[in-house]
């Protein structure tokens, strides 16, 4: 039986905070992937990125997730770039059901946009064209990995849990 939640989906879908939300309603334990890499590196994610490059935080991405995914009764936010990496999934799946939050490219530049300088990704000149692409390209290993795929788009974050909770209990793999 799976006793962890796990959220993916790209970066402004609301993980985290929807995360952060069903555990308080679940009584779980929320963990969010990006913050433990952050507290393991002893530094921020920008911060990875510009001093060691995007290949060292996946493969701190990947340890991370690793040791993650080993806990039990868990809601885990990962970061938009999980899927990248087959093995993270295969990890997660062992002890979570996966939860694919999705939202119009449009949305995720509003919400993106509001926290700015968080996410070295999107921090080029066209943001919406490098969402557009970088969706194009993950979208298919976002949806292979997902047990369930809700759209957040008009959803507030109680509404959004909400969803989660009905569809866990239609899962049978799930423990409660
Ligand atoms: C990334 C998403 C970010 C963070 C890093 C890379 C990605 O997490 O892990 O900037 O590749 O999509 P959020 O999805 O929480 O923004």
């Amino acid at each position: 039986m799976k006793t962890n939640v796990a959220l993916i989906g790209f970066m402004g879908t609301g993980k985290t905070a929807v995360g952060r939300r069903l555990a308080g309603k679940l009584g779980r334990r929320f963990i969010e992937l990006d913050s433990v890499i952050e507290r393991k590196a002893g530094k921020s994610i920008p911060e990875i990125f510009v001093e060691d490059g995007e290949i060292a935080f996946r493969e701190l991405e990947i340890a991370t997730t690793k040791e993650v995914a080993r806990t039990e009764r868990a809601v885990i936010a990962c970061g938009g770039g999980v899927i990248l990496n087959r093995i993270n999934i295969d990890r997660l799946k062992e002890g979570a059901v996966i939860i694919h939050l999705t939202a119009p490219p449009g949305v995720i530049l509003k919400r993106t946009l509001r926290e700015a300088g968080k996410r070295p990704l999107l921090d080029v000149e066209n943001p919406l064209a490098t969402i557009r692409e970088l969706l194009k390209f993950r979208k298919p290993l976002y949806e292979r990995a997902a047990d369930v795929t809700i759209n957040t788009a008009g959803l507030d974050i109680n509404a959004v849990a909400e969803q989660i909770i009905e569809k866990l209990k239609e899962d049978e793999s799930f423990a409660w």
